[in-house]
């Protein structure tokens, strides 16, 4: 997979990102084991704490689609580089890939930084 494609998609979706209370636009884009590919944006609420994640919201639309695995992750944001996941999307993440970790792909101003979610999740939570 050609982690510039999912970083595209990632910047393409933030522009649909609500997000009238921060400001904060976020989008990802995640690849399935099928290869297909599934974006989403953040979505905020006037009752703060039911805000959804971008991350979050690609992985659900990815599960709706009969995923069952992500291969990688990329997130942008118009507002930072180098937008990182939160931790609670780390968690999500590590649900969804197996214990080798998957790439998460953020953007700097030196281009594409790759990590694993293992080195970003250290001694993840799994059953
Ligand atoms: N946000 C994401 O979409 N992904 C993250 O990993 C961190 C934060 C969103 C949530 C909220 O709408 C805005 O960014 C500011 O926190």
């Amino acid at each position: 997979m050609d982690y510039q494609v999912l970083m595209d998609k990632a910047k393409e979706v933030s522009k649909f990102a609500y997000a009238p209370y921060s400001h904060f636009a976020v989008g990802a884009c995640v690849v399935g084991e099928s290869g297909n590919i599934y974006t989403g944006c953040n979505f905020e609420n006037s009752s703060f704490g039911l805000t959804i994640c971008a991350e979050r919201n690609a992985i659900g639309t990815a599960i709706a689609n009969g995923e069952k695995n992500i291969q990688a992750i990329a997130i942008y944001s118009p507002n930072s580089q180098d937008c990182s996941p939160c931790g609670a999307c780390r968690q999500v993440i590590s649900e969804f890939c197996g214990p080798e970790g998957i790439d998460v792909i953020t953007l700097t101003s030196e281009g594409l930084k790759i990590r694993n979610l293992n080195e970003i999740l250290p001694e993840r939570f799994r059953l």
